[in-house]
């Protein structure tokens, strides 16, 4: 069973290529529990036009789920993710049935009951029974291998294992399981699905708990068989480090303690080492604290929690990259998205660095015998890229920014690595050039990354300095020989678009936004956002004043008709296609940012300037002015760069950006003294 399968045979980002099957029409989730009405819910906020239908046995259960999701539509209108109209789209096309016949015009059956085998192949036999030929059928089990499930049915080959984790509706994971029995056809099906409708899909191999819950279970495992040396309090606040929520607190909300006794169970298999501690059949309910209160904890006892949850961690870790259980940067961004890890495991293990990780590891075997060690020297499982995915599509590049939580908001990492495999590639002959895009279809990116302001918020030189850092992309693209397309397929917002107006072309789908909202922020872009576009589309100038100073959004067709976006596709395999061409098309051709003074219009700012109802800093807008119209004078690029790196550091010292970014990562409007 562990073996080693190509996990990805083809590309990692699962929207490069659109499968020939159809968006399902109907769906329907058997079982009306927890999750069931959670997956639910989150398919028709996604596809509010597409049948749902939830089916279970029992009465009750449907009456509650219908209640659950009608209370989640409210939420999210209350809170303005969604509009009135769209709320009831979500809300409508939903039939809550006991009738099985119901589901025989499904093109996707995902079955969320019970975790016992003979319920779930009782489940898909009468499924089976009433459904066409081509319906795709998968399970949420969290810990039950495929083919105990789905090996004696008649077409095994349209079944799979789609994992969710709670809540379903929001979080972005799911484990899509590779087995001997299935098609490829429907694994690459479902994590187009999957990606095209928001989810942040991975795929893992069929053992037992597949990936993450391999993690999460043995996480909680270890820590109840340390009650002998600490109390549960004790044991959530030392993991604090590391978690946003210790285990016990976890397990209380999702009243999980059975769940370890079952999961665990079942990895025994693998050895005895794996089995549950007794006291979750005897607990209820762990007495422990809210995250993020204080507790002293004595040294000793703290040091003992430490090397032991770490110990598990890193085991588990070494475990499935060795077995081929999921990929280093499947597991690291899991961990994180799924499991509410601060850093991914590898992550952690590189800030330990690697005499403590084996000190770790050596204390981890003496007191824990049986489990897994690391196979490979440490380095080998360091050597992955965390935030961007890298494929090859007709000898180009193409590097997919992945950072969905933040709506591939760009951070020094995601920077550093971009830059990377520029560099990495740049000679290679036969690497034609590069793509770069955004994971998912709602942003390329959502601009620099907002938390990362602060601390240098009032600081001129360390302001001007983070612009720098953050250019190092751009200077090294503005020499590069090689071409390098972007590729917007949803929002390119900020320090994103200052990214996309750097590439050498520009191609997008017809939904794309381009948008400088740093003025909001009481910012501007200063990473060559309030230079090049002038240098590079002049005829545009009008535009991007409004887009610097007004934070005016422009729409793909706007941006071809500026001359700043070659190709418009619909939809994203077709944007991807159009910017594999682009580079070949401008091989040779690529035009450098212009030197020299430009001519820039009047720009003119209202008596009271507003963006989308807010009311704007004058402060902040006259130094982007400043700016602009410096940097429209100077005399070559260079300087022009230098000039807009000084009107970030101006900026930054303003009371509007700290009000503009103190409001952003508060949740609130700001409002703007001057
Ligand atoms: N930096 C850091 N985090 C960002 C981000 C950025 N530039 N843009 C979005 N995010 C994060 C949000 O904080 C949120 O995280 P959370 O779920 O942990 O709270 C997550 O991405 C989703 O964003 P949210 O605001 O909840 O989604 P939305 O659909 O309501 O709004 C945007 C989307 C893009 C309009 C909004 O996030 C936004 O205005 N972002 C900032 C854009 C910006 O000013 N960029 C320029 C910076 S140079």
């Amino acid at each position: 069973m562990s073996q080693k399968r190509e996990l990805y045979p083809s590309l990692h980002n699962p929207l490069f290529i659109k499968p020939t099957r159809q968006l399902p029409g109907e769906i329907a989730i058997i079982g009306a529990g927890t999750i069931g009405p959670d997956i639910g819910y989150y398919l028709k906020s996604a596809l509010p036009d597409t049948r749902l239908l939830l089916v279970d046995v029992l009465e009750e259960p449907l009456k509650n789920a219908e209640r659950r999701i009608a209370d989640y539509a409210k939420k999210a209108v209350d809170r303005r993710k969604m509009k009135e109209d769209q709320a009831r789209a979500v809300i409508d096309n939903i039939t809550y049935t006991m009738d099985y016949d119901e589901v025989k015009n499904c093109d996707l059956v995902i079955e969320a009951a019970t975790e016992r085998i003979p319920l779930k192949q009782s489940i898909f036999r009468r499924v089976e029974d009433i459904v066409r030929e081509d319906t795709i059928i998968t399970s949420n089990t969290s810990s039950i291998p495929a083919d105990r499930l789905f090996s004696d049915m008649k077409k095994p080959e349209r079944t799979t294992i789609t994992h969710f984790f709670a809540p379903a509706w929001r979080s972005l994971p799911v484990e899509v399981i590779t087995w001997e029995g299935g098609s490829q056809e429907v694994v690459d099906y479902l994590l187009w699905f999957f990606a095209y409708t928001g989810k942040a899909p991975i795929v893992t191999d069929n053992v037992i708990c597949f990936m993450l819950d391999r993690i999460f279970d043995n996480w909680c495992n270890e820590a109840a068989y340390l009650l002998d040396c600490a109390s549960a309090s004790q044991i959530d606040a030392v993991v604090e480090e590391f978690v946003f929520a210790g285990p016990f607190f976890v397990l209380n909300m999702a009243r999980g303690n059975p769940i370890i006794i079952e999961t665990n169970t079942l990895q025994m298999e693998e050895g005895p080492h794996y089995r549950p501690a007794p006291i979750f059949g005897s607990v209820e309910t762990w007495l422990t604290h809210r995250p993020g209160t204080r507790l002293e904890v004595p040294e000793d006892t703290k040091n003992t929690i430490r090397d032991r949850m770490l110990g598990i961690l890193f085991s588990q870790s070494f475990d499935i990259i060795d077995r081929g259980i999921g990929t280093r940067e499947d597991l690291n961004f899991g961990c994180q998205i799924a499991l509410g890890f601060r850093k991914g495991p590898f992550d952690i293990m590189q800030d330990l660095g690697e005499a403590e990780v084996s000190r770790i590891m050596g204390r981890f075997h003496e007191e824990k015998r049986g489990f897994p060690q690391a196979r490979e020297p440490l380095s080998v499982y360091q050597d992955f890229k965390r935030h961007v995915l890298v494929d090859e599509m007709d000898g180009v590049k193409l590097i997919t920014i992945r950072r969905p939580q933040a709506m591939n908001a760009i951070s020094d990492e995601i920077n550093d690595e971009i830059l990377a495999v520029l560099k990495e590639h740049g000679d290679n002959p036969s690497v034609k050039g590069f793509v770069i895009t955004g994971y998912g279809l709602s942003a390329f990116s959502a601009g620099a990354d907002i938390g990362r302001f602060p601390e240098m918020l009032g600081d001129s030189s360390a302001s001007v300095q983070y612009s720098k850092d953050c250019a190092k992309v751009q200077l090294f693209m503005d020499e590069m020989d090689k071409p390098v397309v972007a590729a917007v397929n949803g929002l390119a917002l900020g320090g994103g678009l200052e990214i996309a107006i750097r590439c050498h072309s520009i191609v997008a789908t017809k939904n794309a936004t381009f948008q400088f909202p740093e003025i909001t922020l009481g910012i501007l872009p200063g990473i060559g956002g309030c230079i090049v576009p002038y240098r590079k589309w002049p005829q545009g100038a009008e535009v991007f004043h409004e887009m610097i100073c007004l934070a005016r959004r422009i729409t793909t067709r706007e941006a071809v008709d500026m001359g700043m976006v070659t190709a418009i596709t619909d939809d994203y395999s077709e944007m991807i296609r159009e910017a594999v061409k682009e580079v070949e098309n401008i091989q040779g051709k690529i035009k450098r940012v212009p030197d020299g003074s430009v001519d820039i219009p009047e720009i003119t700012i209202p008596a009271q300037p507003m963006a989308a109802g807010l009311a704007l800093s004058r402060e902040a807008i006259s130094i982007a002015v400043k700016t602009i119209k410096d940097g429209a004078a100077a005399d070559n690029v260079a300087d022009a760069l230098e000039i807009g790196y000084r009107g970030f550091g101006e900026i930054a010292c303003t009371g509007a950006a700290k009000e503009g970014i103190s409001a952003f990562l508060e949740k609130r409007r700001p409002e703007y003294k001057a």
